[in-house]
C-alpha cells in the first residue's frame, strides 16, 4: 500500500528460494487487539540456488518487531534491517542449520483488509492465500518454500474455546487465570499460504467418513451458535465430494481430520488450508427456507471445489504465483465434473459456459486481458480472475478432450506420482499429460501464454457428385495488450451431422477409415480444410458440440436452420445454443430497429420455436428452462460493437412480452402443473420443477395484469423455501407491482437475523430494473444493516448494481459510475482486495459511446488520484486506462 509506483514482477525473474526451511513451530498467545507471535524457524541455504549472498531476506508487513534470536542469541539492531515490508538479517550460516527466533505482535481488530489474522463476529480467523502469511510474521513468503508446521495456541478459555490450527491435535492444557493452550503438528510439508488459524466462540456438527481404504476421517463444520441448524448440507456435500475424488481420480484424503469453518467476513468464496478449509459463510450455511436450490448447488461446488485442492493445490502446490492456473483451473475443472456427475451435466455445462461468455471473454476483450499463466502482476490479488479460474478450467477441459476420459485419467496419475510433495509449474502438468500418453502438446502449451478469445469462422462446401462436405475453419484472435500478434492454437472443435429428417448423419473423415457420430477435428492452422464424406444429401452441422473450445464461433445460419438445430440436435448443449443464437439475432435485428426508429415485432419463427419446446415432454426440467430463457443482457452487449444499454433492454424486455402474450396459455398451464409444495426435497425432479414453474412466473409477470399480481403476491406469501419465496419477490420487484414496498418490508423484517438472505435482499433491488433503482441503491447505502466492512455487503449492494445492473449503472447521465468511484475510494483504504475487484465495471469503457467513454473515464481518472492508492486499485485502474 501507498506506494506511488509500485514494483511489476515478471515470470521471467524467476529464481529458486536463496535458503530452504525445514520447520517451524508457531506460538500465538492470543489477544483481539495484540496478539503475540512467537515464530522458531529452522533453515539452512539452498544447495540449489545460484546466490552469494550471505544475508536472509524475511517478508512481513504491518508487523511490530520484538526480538530476533539466531541459534539462541539475541542480535542487536546492528545485526538486522527492518523495513516497510521486509527482516534482513545481514549475515547467517551458510554452511549449517541454523535456528531464527522472532517474536512480533499484530493487531486482529484493526484489520479491515481481511488478510492476515483477523476478527470475523468476534472469531479470529486468518487468511493467507496469496501473501497474507507475511502479515502474521516474518518468513519466506512464497509457495516453493514448504515446510513442516507446528503451531500452539494459547488464550482464554471463555473468550476462545475453540483453537484450531492445521494437521492434528497433538497435545493441550490448562493455564493459570482462566487460560488454556493447543497445539497442533501437520504432518505434510507445505507452504506458507495454506496456514490457518481459528479462535473464537463456535459450535461444530461432527460427522465421519471412511476411506476405499478403510481409513476413518473424522469431519468437523464449525459456525457462530446461531448457525448451527444450517450445517447438513455442507457436511453431506463434503462425504459426496470425498468418495467422488475415490471413484473418479482414486485419490483419497491423507489426514484423520478435516475441518471446515465458516466466517462471515471473507474476500473470496472460500481456501483450501491443509486440513482447516475457512469458508465464506455463503457457502457453508443452508436451510430450505433460508437457502436458494441454486446456493444448495453452489455450496456442494465449493465444498467439493476446496477439497478436491487437498490434491490439487496442497499435496502439489504452485511453483510461483504466475503458476496459480495449475492449482485453479485443474480443481475448477475437477469441480465442474462434481457438480455435473451430481446434478445434471447438460445444465451444469451450460452455466459454465453462460458465465465464461459473459464474463471471462469480457475480460480477455479488455484492457486487463491476460494469459491464463500470466506473466507479470503488480498486486497477486489482481489475478484471481476469470481468467485463471474458469479459462483455465477451459483448458484443463480441451486436455481431457483430446486424451479421452482414460489418457486423462493416466496423465493425472503420473502427475500426482511423479510431483506428489513438490511446488511445480503448468508446464509440469502438461508434460505428465504428454507423457503418460505418448503425445505432443507443444503447440497446445500457446494456450497458457496467448490471452485473449481466438475466433473461428467456419465456412461449408456441399459437392452433391462427389458426396462430400468441407469444412473450411479459420483461426484468428485480435491483439491484446502487449501481445499485438498472436500464433494459432490447437484446438479441439468437436463436430456431429445432422440429416434433414433430424436423424444422426455418419461422420466419416476422408481419409480415415472409421464412422462416428461425432468426431474431435484438431485445428492446428490458422486456416485449415476437414472433409467428411459419403454424404448422400447435405448434412445440417453441429459445431463445437459441448462447447469443446473458449472461442467464439463464426457461422452463417438462418433462422431456420437455428430453429430446425433446436429441436432436433442430439447434443444438449448445442441444441440450446441453437436457441440462444434464435433468440440473440431476433433481439440484434430489434435493437437496429429502435436505433432506426422503426416499430418493433417479433418475427414468428421464434415464437414457434419456443411453442415446439413448450409443448414437448421433457425429463431435465431445469434443461427445459434453460432452453426458454433468452441471453442475458449482459451476453447481448458482448456481441455489440457499441453497447447500446437502453436498447438492449428494451429490445429483450419486448420479446419477453411478446413469448408471454403469445404462449400464455402454455406458460400458465406449466406453472400450474409443477406448482406444489415440496420444501427441502432437493432432488433433481423438485429442483425442476421450482425452476419451470418460476421460469413460467417471470413471463407471466410481464403481463402486468391484476390475477398475476395476485399470482405472485401468493406464491411470496406462501413460500416455504428461499427459492419459490425469492423468485416471487423478484417479478414483484422488477414489475410494478402494488404490493411491491410491502413485500419488500416484510421480507426484511422476517429475515433481519439471516446475514446471507438480507444480502439477497440488497442484491435484488440493487440490480432491479424499476426506474427509482438508483435512489433506491443510495438509500440502501445507508441502510443500518449496510456495512462496508463486509465483503457480502458490498457484494451484494454495490457489486450487484455495478456488475448485474447495466441499464441503471450505465445511465446516460454518470451518476452511477460516479457512485461507484465514491466507493472504490472509501473501500481503498479499508479493504484494498475488494476496493479492486470494484474498479471491475469501469474497465470496459472502451465498448461504450463517446459520452460514456468520457464519463467512465474521468472517474477512472478520479481512483487514480486516491490518497495512498493500494497497490491493487492502482493496477487495475491504471492498465484500464492505459
Ligand atoms: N484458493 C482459494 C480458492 O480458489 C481462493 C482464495 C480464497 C483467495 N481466499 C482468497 C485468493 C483470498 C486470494 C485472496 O479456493
Ligand atoms: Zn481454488
Amino acid at each position: 500500500m501507498r506506494d506511488p509506483n509500485p514494483q511489476t514482477i515478471y515470470l521471467k525473474d524467476y529464481t529458486v528460494p536463496e535458503y530452504l526451511i525445514h520447520s517451524v513451530a508457531l506460538n500465538f498467545t492470543l489477544d483481539d487487539e495484540n496478539t503475540l507471535v512467537s515464530s522458531r524457524l529452522t533453515l539452512s541455504r539452498n544447495p540449489a540456488s545460484q546466490s552469494h549472498d550471505t544475508s536472509l531476506t524475511l517478508s512481513g508487513e504491518n508487523l511490530k518487531l520484538i526480538r530476533v534470536n539466531l541459534d539462541d542469541g539475541d542480535l542487536s539492531k546492528a545485526q538486522y534491517l527492518q523495513t516497510q515490508d521486509s527482516l534482513i538479517i545481514h549475515d547467517v550460516p551458510q554452511q549449517q542449520r541454523f535456528v531464527l527466533t522472532i517474536d512480533n505482535t499484530i493487531n486482529p481488530k484493526a484489520n479491515t483488509a481481511l488478510e492476515g489474522l483477523y476478527l470475523s463476529n468476534g472469531m479470529l480467523c486468518t487468511q493467507c492465500e496469496a501473501e497474507g502469511f507475511r502479515k502474521i510474521t516474518y518468513f519466506l513468503d512464497r509457495p516453493d518454500v514448504m515446510t513442516l508446521f507446528t503451531t500452539t495456541l494459547v488464550g482464554d478459555k471463555d473468550r476462545y474455546p475453540v483453537l484450531l490450527s492445521n494437521g492434528n491435535k497433538v497435545a493441550e492444557g490448562e493455564l493459570p487465570d482462566n487460560r488454556h493452550w493447543v497445539t497442533w503438528e501437520d504432518p505434510f510439508n507445505k507452504p506458507c499460504y495454506l496456514f490457518a488459524l481459528v479462535a473464537g466462540q463456535l459450535e461444530c456438527i461432527a460427522d465421519r467418513f471412511t476411506t476405499q481404504s478403510g481409513r476413518d476421517i473424522d469431519l468437523q463444520i464449525f459456525v457462530e451458535k446461531h448457525d448451527i441448524d444450517k450445517c447438513d448440507h455442507a457436511m453431506q456435500s463434503l462425504k459426496n465430494a470425498m468418495s467422488w475424488d475415490e471413484q473418479v481420480y482414486d485419490r483419497e484424503y491423507d489426514l484423520d481430520l478435516y475441518m471446515i469453518v465458516a466466517v462471515g467476513h471473507f474476500n473470496m468464496g472460500a481456501m483450501e488450508n491443509k486440513g482447516l478449509n475457512v469458508f465464506n459463510t455463503k457457502f457453508v450455511l443452508a436451510r430450505p427456507d433460508t437457502a436458494t436450490d441454486s446456493d444448495y448447488e453452489h455450496i456442494e461446488g465449493v465444498i467439493g471445489h476446496e477439497y478436491f485442492h487437498n490434491w490439487t493445490g496442497n499435496r502439489i502446490t504452485c511453483r510461483d504465483w504466475f503458476q496459480l492456473s495449475l492449482k485453479e483451473g485443474f480443481t475448477v475443472f475437477r469441480d465442474q465434473e462434481f457438480t455435473g456427475d451430481r446434478t445434471s451435466k447438460a445444465v451444469k455445462r451450460i452455466e459454465d459456459v453462460n458465465m465464461l461468455r459473459t464474463r471471462q471473454f469480457a475480460e480477455d476483450a479488455g484492457p486487463l486481458a491476460h494469459p491464463i499463466r500470466p506473466d507479470a502482476y503488480i498486486e497477486i490479488n489482481n489475478f484471481y480472475t476469470l481468467t485463471v479460474y474458469e479459462k483455465g478450467a477451459e483448458v484443463v477441459r480441451m486436455i481431457h478432450t483430446l486424451l479421452g476420459a482414460e489418457g486423462f485419467r493416466k496423465g493425472s496419475d503420473l502427475y500426482f506420482e511423479r510431483h506428489d510433495g513438490q511446488a511445480v509449474t503448468c508446464d509440469d502438468f502438461v508434460s505428465a499429460m504428454e507423457d503418460a500418453n505418448g503425445v505432443d502438446l507443444s503447440q497446445f502449451r500457446r494456450w497458457y501464454s496467448q490471452a485473449g478469445t481466438p475466433v473461428l469462422s467456419v465456412r461449408q462446401h456441399y459437392d452433391s457428385s462427389a458426396q462430400t462436405l468441407t469444412l473450411t475453419i479459420g483461426q484468428s484472435c485480435p491483439p491484446t495488450p502487449g501481445q499485438p500478434v498472436k500464433e494459432p492454437l490447437h484446438i479441439p472443435v468437436t463436430v456431429g451431422l445432422l440429416n434433414k429428417d433430424g436423424s444422426v448423419a455418419p461422420c466419416k473423415l476422408q481419409g480415415g477409415d472409421q464412422v462416428c457420430d461425432e468426431v474431435i477435428l484438431q485445428l492446428t492452422q490458422s486456416e485449415q480444410a476437414f472433409t467428411f464424406e459419403g454424404l448422400n444429401e447435405q448434412p445440417i452441422v453441429s459445431i463445437l458440440r459441448g462447447f469443446s473450445a473458449p472461442v467464439k464461433l463464426t457461422i452463417e445460419r438462418s433462422l431456420d436452420e437455428l430453429a430446425f438445430l433446436l429441436s432436433y440436435d442430439s447434443d444438449t448443449f448445442n441444441r440450446w445454443e441453437a436457441g440462444q443464437q434464435l433468440a440473440g439475432q431476433i433481439i440484434t435485428g430489434l435493437i437496429a430497429d429502435l436505433q432506426n426508429g422503426r416499430d418493433m415485432a417479433v418475427n414468428p419463427i421464434m415464437i414457434n420455436a419456443f411453442k415446439q419446446v413448450l409443448e414437448q415432454p421433457w425429463d431435465d426440467l431445469s434443461y427445459f428452462s434453460l432452453l426458454l430463457s433468452l441471453p442475458s443482457e449482459t451476453y447481448l452487449a458482448e456481441q455489440m460493437q457499441i453497447v447500446d444499454v437502453e436498447a438492449i433492454h428494451a429490445a429483450r424486455e419486448f420479446v419477453t412480452l411478446t413469448l408471454a402474450e403469445q404462449l400464455q396459455s402454455q406458460f400458465q398451464a406449466l406453472y400450474q402443473g409443477n406448482h406444489r409444495d415440496e420444501s427441502g426435497k432437493f432432488d433433481a425432479g423438485a429442483i425442476g420443477r421450482r425452476r419451470i414453474k418460476n421460469t413460467c412466473l417471470s413471463y407471466l409477470s410481464k403481463l402486468e395484469n391484476s390475477h398475476i399480481h395476485e399470482l405472485s403476491q401468493q406464491q411470496f406469501n406462501t413460500a416455504k423455501n428461499m427459492t419459490d419465496q425469492m423468485a416471487a419477490l423478484a417479478v414483484i420487484v422488477n414489475n410494478p407491482h402494488p404490493a411491491k414496498q410491502q413485500c419488500l418490508d416484510s421480507f426484511y423484517h422476517q429475515w433481519r437475523d439471516e446475514a446471507l438472505v438480507i444480502d439477497k435482499w440488497f442484491a435484488l433491488q440493487a440490480s432491479g430494473s424499476m426506474p427509482d433503482t438508483f435512489a433506491t441503491v443510495q438509500a440502501l447505502m445507508r441502510h443500518p444493516a449496510f456495512d462496508l466492512k463486509n465483503p457480502n455487503r458490498v457484494r451484494s449492494l454495490i457489486g450487484a448494481f455495478s456488475q448485474s445492473n447495466p441499464l441503471h449503472f450505465h445511465a446516460a447521465d454518470g451518476q452511477g459510475y460516479r457512485f461507484l468511484a465514491d466507493q472504490i475510494i472509501a473501500l481503498n483504504t479499508l479493504n484494498p482486495q475488494i476496493a479492486s475487484r470494484m474498479v471491475g465495471a469501469l474497465t470496459s469503457w472502451r465498448r461504450y459511446d463517446e459520452g460514456r467513454q468520457a464519463l467512465m473515464k474521468a472517474q477512472l481518472e478520479r481512483i487514480m488520484t486516491t490518497e495512498a492508492i493500494s497497490k491493487d486499485v492502482y493496477e487495475v485502474a491504471s492498465k484500464s486506462l492505459a
